[in-house]
């Protein structure tokens, strides 16, 4: 048998349907503070990859997908969305030469990550990126967003986690800054090969480092938010403040560097305890210079990401998973005459926005009774032979427990009968 590809998954049914839930709640949140919706590619150039997330990130070095195709370019999936949503707002001119522009995305994203709880190779995010503000409020409504949209979902208990890592001259001097540190405390012989490679080429990522050793032996290492310029530092203080009279609570971190290097100033995680050792809900930041590194004119932006897995395992774990509603009307057929007239019924129902589905394999009343049941209607309506020299339909509540659950009702006023007694707008029949 053919199986899937480790660290990939399939949804059906229920699952599937919260996703549906999930995509929705983010489009009605992100309308509501004016971001539209953009698609990129999956598949990108890889150099596009190497020049925004880095180099010498884990993402470059250790876990793209990438590929030469036929025609002998270098190709990736995508591993996260900020840069082909870069490369795209460039490419296509959609930034204004004044004022800003605000997106959204939602899709798959890859990385070859030795798979655990919350950590797939094919995963989804939902993403927003707000362009052409340097502004502190631009930070501070793009974390609300955010959060609103957790909230929204039924999601509490997240911490948010914010850092300030200053301009990329800022994190050069405070790399050398933090070698120095290291070198002058002998912290370098204590190091593995790995930290080592680290030290040399990436020093900043030490400090995030999940070695709890190393850990302490930096924790009076001087702190990046201390060691960027004054201007950065006044920006990073007014934000705090702006969340807090937005009552957003959050944790200053000043070991938060992330792992992609396109970051400028300020940067945030969203963590929850129950995911575990993968406890990042989504994270994101600042990054000033992208645009202009991957050839646009200098835009300021910001922007963050969510695991969509990791919400999903949150819900689930606090039985808040919401699906989106489902067909939940189920006819029911007995003959062939009434089969031919019952398909020209499921036509005008449908017509009229109701949802309904129907069996067309000309099963028993217990065996369609059956996959009513299976498929959670709340309706069931059944047109036999005497229905239909009548002109009526039977209509059963399969949720009702009156004696009256079962109603005899003229085809002819069907739609309206089905309209009154099972609003739309209540989800029960659409
Ligand atoms: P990131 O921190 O690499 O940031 O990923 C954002 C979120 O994606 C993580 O917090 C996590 O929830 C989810 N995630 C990452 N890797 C996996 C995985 N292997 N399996 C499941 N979920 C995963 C970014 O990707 C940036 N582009 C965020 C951003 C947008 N910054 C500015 N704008």
């Amino acid at each position: 048998m053919l199986s899937k590809i480790r660290g990939t998954k399939d949804l059906f049914d229920e699952e599937a349907l919260s996703w549906e839930h999930m995509e929705k709640t983010c489009q009605s949140v992100f309308h509501q503070y004016g971001f539209t919706p953009l698609r990129t590619p999956i598949i990108e150039s890889l150099e596009l990859f190497k020049r925004s997330v880095g180099e010498v990130t884990d993402i470059v070095q250790k876990e793209m997908y990438q590929f030469i195709d036929r025609s002998n370019q270098e190709i990736a999936l995508r591993p996260e969305g900020t840069a082909g949503i870069v490369r795209a707002v460039i490419e296509n001119h959609w930034i204004p030469e004044s004022g800003s522009l605000k997106v959204y995305y939602y899709g798959p994203m890859f990385r070859a990550e030795r798979p655990q709880k919350g950590r797939q190779r094919q995963f989804h995010q939902i993403g927003a990126e707000y362009f052409g503000s340097s502004s502190i409020y631009a930070d501070a409504e793009t974390i609300e967003m955010l959060i609103r949209f957790l909230n929204t979902l039924g999601i509490q208990g997240s911490v948010l986690h914010l850092n300030n890592i200053g301009s990329a001259e800022d994190r050069k001097n405070y790399a050398a800054l933090l070698k120095k540190y290291i070198e002058q405390n002998g912290i370098d012989k204590k190091l593995t090969p790995e930290e080592q490679a680290r030290l040399q080429k990436n020093a900043l990522r030490l400090l995030d480092s999940k070695n709890p050793e190393l850990k302490d032996h930096l924790k009076n290492a001087p702190r990046i938010a201390e060691n960027v310029s004054l201007e950065s530092q006044q920006n990073f203080k007014e934000l705090c403040q702006v969340l807090t009279d937005l009552q957003i609570p959050y944790t200053l971190n000043p070991n938060m560097v992330r792992g992609l290097d396109y970051y400028t100033h300020t940067v945030f995680e969203l963590t929850h305890e129950a995911l575990g050792a993968q406890d990042a809900i989504g994270a994101g930041g600042r990054y000033d210079r992208l645009v202009e590194e991957l050839g646009g004119k200098p835009t300021p932006a910001v922007g963050f990401a969510v695991g969509v897995e990791r919400l999903m395992i949150i819900l689930e774990q606090s039985k808040k998973a919401q699906t989106t509603s489902r067909p939940s009307s189920f006819l029911i057929a007995l003959g062939d005459a009434a089969k031919q007239k019952a398909f020209g019924i499921l036509s005008d129902l449908r017509r009229e926005g109701l949802s309904i589905e129907m069996d067309f394999d000309s099963r028993s009343l217990k065996a369609n009774m059956r996959t009513a049941d299976r498929k959670k209607a709340n309706v069931v309506l059944i047109l036999g032979e005497d229905e239909l020299k009548n002109g009526v339909i039977q209509v059963k509540d399969m949720f009702s427990n009156q004696t009256d659950k079962q109603t005899q009702v003229p085809i002819a006023e069907l739609p309206n009968f089905l309209k009154h007694k099972y609003p739309i707008d209540k989800g029960n029949v659409c």
